[in-house]
């Protein structure tokens, strides 16, 4: 602990920065302007770079392909650091098989059905890459971009500007929109994302960000064994291609009961039909504040044996808790281990998959002259 906190101490004072201790853990007050690389290249030649940020004890790389968190790195309760988000090491990876590894997730988080909707009048056909229905926004999302990419410190916060311009009609989707997305480094350690829109046309948007984490550090086996809490009383069970029913079902009684923390793996093998459908747990939560004006928080993730933990706070109304059921030992990773079954869990800030179909779920339609604003702040602990 000591040495591990002098260390840190050390590094920051190289830079240039001050530490201030805050709940027993050293803090830069100051941040470092982020630093670029080049990582890879794209068939066409075009450059992908990565970013590489650190405040407050917390460490992350991210790529401008899309708006990747490669890795995000933050200390145990022994000071000691691991990434805590599965990645890959090399872009041809990114490109051909990611399962949205750390991506900025769009036009429209998780499924909506058939990839068709209407709106004022107007039928409209998404591109379909899930089955019958469109995922993530389809075969090329925001996921598969590359963004403009320019680095702030304001104050004692450093972070990146995001920007992507999806043309009007791409993916299927109507009108230009014209997306920035923030991320900001706290002195804290704490990793805050803003994200902001504007349309030419009525459209519908959905964005988040799409962390596979493993707070044990990647590729260190399941998760679990960690500990989850989320702050909502009913979810939306879905049909057989995980699209919602338009149900919002009570939790009590169920195994998506988690408003008192409790190992993910206590309930997951209950045979509850929902989890069946979708190989464990995949599913939106509805969060019990609603849509707030300000980030409140939801959810917190915990492993015990490294006493890591995180604190998820949004301002969206949902929350999809996926515990990884797809990965198939077929994936290697940043550490060269393979990637299985329940070896993360994400926890996607979001308005309810499908909405378009749902009158009765939160709107998620954007028309020209409004803006877009959606935030979500993860804490982090040990
Ligand atoms: C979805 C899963 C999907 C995963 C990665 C999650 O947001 O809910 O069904 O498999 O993303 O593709």
């Amino acid at each position: 602990m000591e040495l591990s906190r002098r260390t840190a101490i050390a590094g920051a004072a190289a830079a240039g920065v001050t530490t201030a201790t805050v709940g027993g853990t050293a803090h830069a007050t100051g941040g470092r302007k982020p630093v670029k690389e080049l990582f890879g290249k794209l068939a066409d030649g075009t450059k992908v770079h990565r970013w590489s940020l650190e405040n407050g004890g917390t460490r992350m790389k991210v790529l401008s392909w899309g708006g990747v968190v490669q890795s995000l790195e933050i200390p145990d309760r022994k000071g000691r650091y691991a990434n805590v988000s599965l990645g890959f090491d090399n872009i041809e990876d990114y490109v051909a098989k990611t399962p949205y590894f750390g991506a900025l997730i769009g036009r429209f988080g998780n499924r909506i059905a058939k990839g068709r909707f209407t709106l004022d009048g107007k039928s409209y056909q998404l591109s379909v890459n899930d089955g019958a229905n469109s995922l993530h926004g389809g075969t090329q999302g925001f996921d598969k971009r590359v963004w403009d990419v320019e680095p702030f410190t304001k104050g004692s916060d450093v972070g990146l500007y995001l920007h992507y311009t999806s043309a009007d009609g791409e993916m299927g989707y109507p009108g230009t929109l014209k997306v920035k997305v923030t991320y900001t480094l706290t002195r804290h350690g704490d990793w805050r994302i803003d994200y902001e829109a504007t349309t030419t046309k009525a459209t519908v948007v959905n964005l988040t960000s799409h962390v596979y984490w493993n707070l044990a550090g990647e590729g260190s086996g399941t998760i679990e064994n960690h500990e989850l809490k989320i702050a909502a009383g009913r979810y939306t069970p879905t049909d057989a291609g995980l699209i919602p029913t338009g149900e919002l079902a009570k939790v009590s009684g169920t195994p998506f009961d988690f408003r008192k923390a409790k190992a993910i793996g206590r309930d997951i093998r209950d045979g509850h039909p929902q989890q069946v459908l979708a190989k464990g747990y995949d599913h939106n939560w509805v969060l019990d504040k609603g849509i707030t004006a300000k980030p409140e928080h939801v959810a917190t993730v915990c492993d015990p044996s490294s006493g890591r933990t995180l604190k998820i706070a949004t301002v969206e109304p949902g929350l999809q808790f996926y515990s990884g059921n797809f990965l198939d030992g077929t994936l290697t990773g940043t550490g060269g281990s393979t990637y299985r079954q329940g070896d993360a869990l994400c926890l996607e800030t979001q308005h309810f998959p499908d909405s378009p179909n749902h009158s009765s779920f939160p709107s998620t339609v954007l028309r020209p002259g409004q803006t877009y604003r959606t935030t979500t702040v993860h804490t982090f602990g040990a």
